[in-house]
């Protein structure tokens, strides 16, 4: 259990996010909240500190070197240490290959890819002196299986699960383990956006029948950032219902 420990997560005002760090903070973990939405991280903040966790807000844009150094910093200013990192900020800019235009595959990247590598990067420098850390990518079903209209989106998500098998090799001789969760199709915002008719058929190709709940990632990423969990690393847990297997 992440008893007493310190989590940094990033989109966490919202959807998954905000979800895992209900969860965390459930096991008795302080949260570290980060998000661009400032009023949405204040309220996820406010929340927690009300059900007695200890929670600190930091507003900030993980493609932002500077931003994701004073996210660290200011985690460690105020706690002492990061213990857990869930990198779960991402976006998508969909579109068929032939339109879609150079400023969305980018964009994509920089915040699903280069955001993760930002922040390992930077909260690794205090997991390797603590000789403890745990850190959870949020990656996608559709970095595994592909999915038309999304060659931005499942390059990035692939891209992650490369990162997190990279760092799972290079931070293991600090005790620090890395792992993704791969969602499959998840009832937020992001699903939300979707014609009734397509997500209908998106549970029709689910054996589970069902799109899976921001807790049922939740559950998935606080076994990943628990003590239960200490010898499982580079791994890339599907949680999808049986989607893709
Ligand atoms: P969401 O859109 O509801 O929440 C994403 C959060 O990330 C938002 O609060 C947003 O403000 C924040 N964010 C976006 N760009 C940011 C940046 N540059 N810096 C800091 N924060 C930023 O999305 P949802 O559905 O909760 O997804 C969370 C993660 O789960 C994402 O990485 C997504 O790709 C992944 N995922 C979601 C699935 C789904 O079906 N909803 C399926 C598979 C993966």
């Amino acid at each position: 259990m992440p008893k007493e420990k310190v989590a940094v997560i990033t989109g966490a005002s919202r959807g998954i996010g905000k979800s895992i760090a209900l969860a965390l903070a459930a096991q008795g973990a302080t949260i570290v909240a980060m998000d661009m939405d400032q009023a949405a991280t204040d309220a996820v903040v406010a929340e927690l500190q009300a059900a007695g966790t200890t929670a600190l807000a930091v507003v900030g844009n993980v493609t932002v070197t500077a931003d994701v150094e004073r996210m660290i910093e200011a985690a460690v200013a105020a706690f002492g240490r990061v213990d857990i990192l869930v990198n779960n900020a991402g976006i998508t800019r969909d579109g068929l290959i032939m339109r879609m235009k150079d400023e969305d595959w980018d964009a994509v990247l920089s915040v699903n890819l280069k955001g993760a590598f930002l922040c390992s990067r930077a909260a690794f420098k205090v997991m390797s002196k603590q000789r403890y850390g745990r850190i959870i990518n949020i990656a996608s079903v559709v970095g595994q299986m592909g999915n038309a209209g999304q060659a931005n989106y499942c390059a990035s998500k692939a891209g992650l699960m490369g990162l997190t098998k990279s760092n799972a090799r290079e931070m293991a001789k600090r005790n620090v383990t890395v792992n993704a969760v791969a969602p499959g199709f998840i009832a937020t915002a992001m699903t939300d956006a979707l014609p009734e008719k397509v997500r209908e058929e998106l549970a029709a190709q689910i054996p589970l029948e069902r799109l899976g709940s921001a807790e049922d990632i939740a559950n998935a990423v606080t076994f990943l950032a628990s003590e239960a969990s200490a010898y499982i690393t580079g791994h890339v847990l599907s949680v999808n219902g049986g989607m893709y297997m």
